[in-house]
Parts: C-alpha cells; sequence; structure tokens
C-alpha cells in the first residue's frame, strides 16, 4: 500500500481534534537502514539501524509533527502560523502552511542557521525573520506574539507537534515487531525525544512491543539538560541543536529515567566523526543528526554501555544536504584536469 501520511497511517492512535483537516506531504515510512560495518567499529556484536529521517519532504524529523500541527490549525481556520528555528522546523512549517494556503511566519538566530535550511524556509514562502540572538529568545518572542494575535504556534509546545512525531516510534515497532533494547537521537528543544517516548509507551500499552532505554544526546557547549541548568550562550558546531532552555525539557529528562536510559553531551569533534562515519556507510546527514550516534560510541568506547546481543535504533533527524557548508568549508577544493585521458589516469592511477 502506497505510504498515506502520518496522520491516515496512524489515525486513531494521534489524539487530534475532530475538526483537524489533513495536510500531508505524504510524510514518514522512513526507513530502518542497517548500518553493520558501523556497529563493528563501535566494537560488535549488536545490531544497529539507523531511522533515516532526513528522507521525509522536507528533509527532516519535523515533517511528522508539523503535517499534525498545520492539519489542527487548518481544521480551525487558522490564517497563519508562526515558529522559532535552527532551521528545519522553519522549513517544514513553511511548506505545510504554503500546502494549507496558509501564510507563515519563521524566527531564525542571525547567521546560525544552515544554508539549506534558510533557502528551504524562503524556498516554501515564509516570512523569514532573523533575530540578533538566541533560539531561545526567538521562541519566548513568537510564544508571546501568539499569546497576543490570533497566530498560532507550531513549536513542539504546540501539543499536536508531539502526537505526530509519536508516529516515528510507532514505524520502529511495526518494521521490527518490537521496540529495540536501545534507542538514541540528538537532543534540543526535546520535542522529538519526549515524543518518541510517548509512542513507545502508547504502541506498548496497546500492542505490547515493548520499551528501549532512551539515550539522548547533546552537544557539550548546549547541554543544560547534563548540566542540569540553562546555557545562556549556548554554542555548537551542530547549529540545529543550538540551545540551552529546551522548552520539553522536563519531559526529556523524565524520558530518560523513566526508561532506565540517560542523557548525555558530546564535543564537536565526536559529533563530526560520526557525520564522517555515517557517510563512510552511505548515509550523509547533518552534524546535529549524527549526535545520537556519537553519544552511543561515546558509552560503548567508555564501558557505560554494553550492547552485546542487543538491538539499537538510532535516529538521524535530518539530511546532510540540509548543512553542506560544514563539508565544503574544509574539503579540498577537487583537483581540476585538462580535457584529457593521460590527465585523468595520472590523477586516479598515478
Ligand atoms: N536534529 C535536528 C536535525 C533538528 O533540527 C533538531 C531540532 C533536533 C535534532 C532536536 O530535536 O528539538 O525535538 O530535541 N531542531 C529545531 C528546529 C529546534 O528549529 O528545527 P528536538
Amino acid at each position: 500500500m502506497p505510504n498515506p501520511g502520518v496522520l491516515a497511517r496512524y489515525q486513531g492512535l494521534l489524539n487530534l481534534p475532530e475538526y483537524t483537516r489533513p495536510v500531508t506531504l505524504l510524510e514518514g515510512d522512513t526507513p530502518l537502514i542497517p548500518v553493520p560495518r558501523l556497529a563493528e567499529d563501535l566494537g560488535g556484536g549488536f545490531d544497529l539501524l539507523v531511522k533515516f529521517e532526513g528522507l521525509n519532504p522536507t528533509g527532516s524529523f519535523k515533517d511528522r509533527g508539523m503535517t499534525a500541527a498545520i492539519s489542527e490549525a487548518a481544521g480551525r481556520g487558522v490564517s497563519t502560523v508562526i515558529c522559532a528555528s535552527t532551521g528545519n522546523t522553519a522549513a517544514s512549517a513553511a511548506a505545510y502552511a504554503s500546502r494549507a494556503g496558509m501564510r507563515s511566519v519563521v524566527l531564525i538566530p542571525q547567521g546560525k542557521v544552515a544554508a539549506g535550511k534558510l533557502a528551504g524556509a524562503v524556498a516554501y514562502g515564509a516570512q523569514v525573520l532573523q533575530v540578533l540572538g538566541s533560539f531561545d529568545d526567538a521562541l519566548s518572542m513568537v510564544v508571546s506574539i501568539s499569546q497576543k494575535h490570533p497566530i498560532a504556534l507550531v513549536n513542539s509546545l504546540n501539543p499536536y507537534r508531539l502526537e505526530g512525531q509519536k508516529t516515528g516510534a510507532f514505524e520502529i515497532c511495526d518494521v521490527l515487531g518490537s521496540a529495540p533494547d536501545w534507542f538514541c537521537l540528538p537532543v534540543g528543544n526535546a520535542g522529538n525525544i519526549t515524543s518518541y517516548w510517548m509512542g513507545f509507551q502508547q504502541y506498548h500499552a496497546l500492542k505490547g512491543t515493548g520499551l528501549p532505554h532512551i539515550l539522548g544526546v547533546q552537544a557539550e557547549g548546549s547541554a543544560p539538560l547534563v548540566l542540569g541548568h540553562p546555557v545562556d550562550h549556548p554554542e555548537t558546531v551542530a547549529t540545529a541543536i543550538r540551545i540551552g532552555r529546551p522548552a520539553r525539557g522536563e519531559q526529556a529528562l523524565q524520558a530518560a529515567e523513566e526508561s532506565t536510559g540517560r542523557i548525555i553531551a558530546v564535543s564537536d569533534d565526536e559529533i563530526l566523526s560520526m557525520q564522517r562515519q555515517l557517510a563512510a556507510n552511505g548515509i550523509w546527514v547533518e552534524p546535529a543528526s549524527a549526535a545520537g550516534l556519537a553519544g552511543l560510541a561515546r558509552q560503548v568506547r567508555s564501558g557505560a554501555l554494553n550492547l552485546r546481543g542487543k538491538r539499537v535504533v538510532a535516529v538521524c533527524t535530518g539530511h546532510g544536504l540540509k548543512d553542506p557548508d560544514i563539508i565544503t568549508r574544509t574539503m579540498r577544493v577537487p583537483q581540476v584536469l585538462p580535457p584529457e585521458l593521460e590527465a585523468l589516469e595520472s590523477a586516479i592511477i598515478g
């Protein structure tokens, strides 16, 4: 059966109002890709699969929650939506809003959004505004304006976003027949970790699919949940998770605790190194998306996690195409050849 989009596929399992009017780009149904060579590199003896969310319509996992939030908004006649974003939410909100015939406004931290995301938001027709501040500043501004004007907030403070994002957990259980033993993902504003835990719990209650231990991973320069306090000036190369005051922070900590998992931080070098390792397995993700696996690697290396005989699923949240700058900035400019066979031979054979 062709994929009907996550709302239609999991109708009845998502807590959305009756008046909801579906707006979909046929998101979801993303592949769960085995990466046995990466598992070997991490010590071997366990199954490792990547849920590649970069293959959603706008290139990130945000489309799952956005179809729900925009569908609810469309059902009650909303004409304008707004969000703060490190980039992916912006592109997704813009795409779904346009699809629904709504206006979208996105507020991004100035100079800290990857080129592919900014271009997406513009291409899909959002009004893009930059704030001289962080994502956290932007979020508090859009929350205030949505309370003052009839503009719908589509950040993950919007409960319907979480309802849509639960479907990632359902899909994993549907494909594997049960939840994995360990489940790892990057954590920024903490909507995704909250949604996955809700989804795994709901499916377990309904179908006895079991519960994973959750490993949430932040970047060291933006790790409020690891430090136990907000970070005023978050920094990391993984701009998607450059967040110092996660809106769903409490729920993220609860998910880690209830699942007997943990939230840890990794360095930018570990993130970029895992991005390269994933690409060496044919999966190019943006830096933030590699954080979950970078955290898993750190835990295995330090002996904090023994995965022998276990099944592990890692969510890679966004496509590498979203953030090409990080690669093109550091690469060697490709060699230029004259249009002659000898030149090609000498370049590749020597
Ligand atoms: N990975 C990517 C690629 C993201 O864009 C984000 C969040 C996360 C992970 C973290 O997910 O916030 O649910 O914990 N991006 C948001 C945005 C903040 O504006 O696009 P989270």
